[in-house]
């Protein structure tokens, strides 16, 4: 089994990634960290890097997963393998561009790319986001799936994400207290379905939805509460359709926990969703 120890970054291609990365600032209010060749990065934490978009298509995405070691990350490419899954070594110049030390990369089932890391760069300066949006960490993932039970499968066989709840098919993946980190929606597509932030409170949220709004970015759901992990939410359209998510309380299922917790299953309606009525205009989030 693959140890994932965290998510790392997200990277999204773009036509015009200035466009994007403005957006990410002025919109969203991550801090920008630099812009090196056709990529610009920017982080929602004190990590080097979390979010970045490079010139490219807009249905081109990856995710960067931590793992501990040199030797974690050749038994990862041999358990890929294992899995029949073809892992693919980084090049030198494809590390530094990550500021990572080393990487393997591969597609989950449904064709979505991962990068497993090593050494990714920490950061001494201080997280200063461009607004006062309260967003204090980049999260978690919706990820598409083209077989919902298959990849869920994949996920906490092969990877070491454990199941937290089920919405329908979708499930709702953890590989630490946090209730999930990955949420598996069944799409005909691979792809990033949306990117979410922490924020502080609620204050953050509703404050985000009101300045949202009078910038004219459409709400596609919320604001609402999660009855799966509790956190309150808002969902609002970026860059070339994807979908971005504010968050805060989510709920973290303790190692004392894990011994007895069992996922619950949740019917797929609105409800499931929200517990307070809003009803998402998001296409996997409805029937
Ligand atoms: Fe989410």
């Amino acid at each position: 089994m693959i140890r994932l120890s965290d998510l790392r970054y997200v990277r999204i291609g773009t036509p015009n990634p200035a466009a994007a990365a403005e957006y990410a600032r002025r919109i969203l209010g991550l801090e920008l960290v630099r812009r090196e060749g056709n990529a610009i990065y920017l982080r929602g934490d004190g990590r080097d890097h979390t979010l970045v978009y490079f010139q490219g298509n807009a249905t081109d995405h990856s995710t960067g997963w931590e793992i501990s070691s040199a030797s974690a990350l050749e038994s990862a490419a041999a358990e890929l393998e294992a899995a029949k899954i073809a892992a693919h070594r980084g090049t030198r110049t494809e590390s530094e561009q990550r500021y990572v030390a080393d990487f393997i990369w591969f597609a989950d089932p449904s064709g979505n790319r991962h990068e497993l890391v090593i050494g990714p760069n920490a950061s001494a300066k201080p997280f200063a986001p461009a607004r006062d949006c309260g967003v204090w960490s980049f999260s978690h993932i919706g990820l598409r799936t083209t077989n919902a039970a298959r990849d869920e499968a994949f996920w906490t066989t092969v990877m070491s994400a454990r199941t937290s709840d089920r919405i329908g098919d979708a499930a709702l993946l953890r590989i630490d207290e946090v209730h999930h980190k990955i949420a598996l929606f069944p799409s005909r597509h691979p792809g990033v379905q949306h990117v979410n932030h922490q924020v502080h409170g609620v204050d953050d949220v509703m404050r985000s939805y009101y300045f949202l709004r009078e910038q004219g970015v459409k709400i596609v759901f919320g604001p609402g509460r999660h009855p799966t992990s509790g956190a309150v939410f808002l969902y609002f359209e970026g860059p070339d359709g994807m979908v971005y998510e504010y968050s805060t309380g989510v709920r973290l299922i303790k190692p004392e926990e894990e011994p007895t917790y069992r996922p619950r299953q949740f019917p797929f309606v609105p409800e499931s969703f929200c517990m307070w009525g809003s009803r998402p205009d998001i296409a996997e989030f409805k029937k």
